[in-house]
């Protein structure tokens, strides 16, 4: 039987202390129903020999490889989080271009193909995973393998004219036309890259039918990521009688909470969302002592200086604001750095009057989509959504606001705090209705018909 290869960077390995993010529900998905392989950076960097070690857990064989050090820091915290990280979301003013880190991101993909290589069997289907590994198939195809390989962005993808600004785009970015069927989020994205195959690489075809290489034909495709909405409405049920929860909740003393939950990353839209917060706070002194925001916001590859500035500028202006605002016995803004799991945010959502899910551009967002999942249906809380979340191409009946206008977003919090019990009914129940007819669960089959001809590799992988 045809196994299912999965490659990302990050792996959710059992008791490897490794654990894959945003990631892991998505790829767990696939590999429930398609057993297989999920191959991936061990956690661990060397400078002598590299390891690669199996763990095999519940029908799934977690393959986890070593890296060279130097070569690591230049894939990871160089080109693939300081340049196109930036890059693929609209930041090309924060793009850190270097030939070294190109280098050392080339040298992670080659080391990935060489191992990958010794494990491939010639009807596997491999599955690969963010802007880590966009030179993987061809290093891949480079080696002999004429498998199915796709590739699936979970980030947003620019247009051309951005693009086009990352030093050597032609040699990385066409790269991806090594791949059989190349996912993004939305259709927008999908569109995005289907005008850069058209105007850069020249491939004859068309979005719909693919582009000939000359080797294969690439298609392209749009496969929203979702959750699993039900699992989810189920754990916000029980969470919030946790007495974790409960405590928060108490500790509120009976004000209204907004939440906000987001790795401590520029895109996020956190500095502009606090202005936001900061501009609502100002315009209605009524709302002064009676509503809490609590911001929970693990940090996030904090050797890059990007980061590091907006760290210290997020604790700032937090600092700003409760000394301008807060009372002894108030704090507006609850900022807390420590990572929660994710039955403690199911609940935390769930006591939740609005969530501020405010990036600036993110391939989808799943806390919006969560957020929805744990209302309770008699009660439900609002959901303020930036429009430049891939998310918000679903959730329309969200508060869509535009991020980087903070009276917008002040006016929408206004609203969200005040608005009636039939409205927010209406907009929770049209929205549940929207995140459940696009659970996880059905994901990966979209993917891999799409890529094999078939939704599951159980059954026979037709070559289209
Ligand atoms: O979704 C984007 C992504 O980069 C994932 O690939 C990753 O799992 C997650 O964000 C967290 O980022 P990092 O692995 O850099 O901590």
């Amino acid at each position: 039987m045809a196994r299912l290869v999965v490659v990302s960077n990050r792996v959710s390995a059992p008791k490897s202390g490794t654990r894959a993010g945003g990631l892991e529900v998505a790829v767990m998905a696939s590999l429930k129903h398609n057993p297989g392989i999920w191959f991936g950076w061990s956690g661990r960097v060397s400078v002598k020999t590299l390891e690669t070690r199996t763990i095999e857990s519940d029908r799934i064989s977690f393959v986890l490889t070593d890296l060279p050090k130097e070569a690591y820091e230049e894939y990871y915290y160089g080109f693939a989080n300081r340049v196109l990280w930036p890059i693929l979301h609209y930041r090309l003013d924060l793009a850190e271009f270097s030939r070294q880190d190109l280098s050392g991101y080339t040298k992670v993909n080659e080391h990935f193909a060489e191992e990958l290589h010794k494990i491939l069997r010639p009807d596997d289907v491999v599955w690969v995973h963010d802007y880590h590994f966009l030179l993987l198939a061809k290093a891949l195809r480079e080696r002999g393998h004429q498998n199915r390989i796709g590739f699936f962005l979970h980030t947003p993808f620019p247009p051309v004219e951005i693009i086009a600004g990352l030093p050597h785009h032609e040699r990385i970015i066409s790269a991806l036309c090594h791949y059989d069927l190349v996912g993004f989020q939305t259709e927008i994205d999908a569109a995005n890259f289907a005008r850069y195959v058209e105007s850069e690489c020249q491939y004859p075809g068309n979005r719909k039918d693919g582009y000939n290489t000359g080797e294969r034909v690439v298609q392209i495709g749009d496969f929203p990521v979702g959750i699993e909405t039900e699992s989810f409405a189920k754990m916000a049920r029980r969470a919030i009688k946790s007495s974790f929860v409960s405590g928060v909740l108490a500790s509120l003393s009976g004000r209204a909470m907004i939440i906000g939950v987001d790795r401590l990353d520029y895109s996020k839209g956190i500095e502009h969302r606090i202005a936001a917060f900061e501009r609502f706070l100002e315009h209605h002194p009524d709302w002064r002592n009676n509503v809490t925001y609590l911001q929970i916001s693990p940090k996030s590859r904090s050797a890059i200086p990007e980061y590091m500035d907006m760290e210290r500028n997020v604790s700032t202006i937090v600092g700003r604001l409760n000394g301008t605002y807060g009372e002894a016995s108030w704090t507006p803004v609850r900022y807390v750095n420590k990572a929660h799991t994710r039955t403690a945010l199911a609940g935390l959502y769930r006591g939740s009057r609005a969530a501020l899910v405010t990036p600036l551009r993110d391939g989808m967002n799943l806390v919006a989509k969560e957020y929805i999942a744990a209302q309770d249906p008699e009660d439900p809380g609002v959901l303020i959504l930036s429009r430049f979340a891939g998310a918000a191409m679903e959730c329309k009946p969200a508060l869509l606001v535009n991020p980087y206008d903070s009276e917008a977003v002040a006016a929408a919090i206004h609203r969200a705090l005040s608005m009636p019990f039939e409205e927010r009914r209406a907009r929770y129940e049209a929205l549940y209705k929207i995140i459940a007819a696009n659970d996880i669960q059905d994901w990966p089959g979209r993917f891999l018909k799409a890529l094999t001809g078939s939704p599951t590799l159980a059954a026979s992988i037709t070559k289209p």
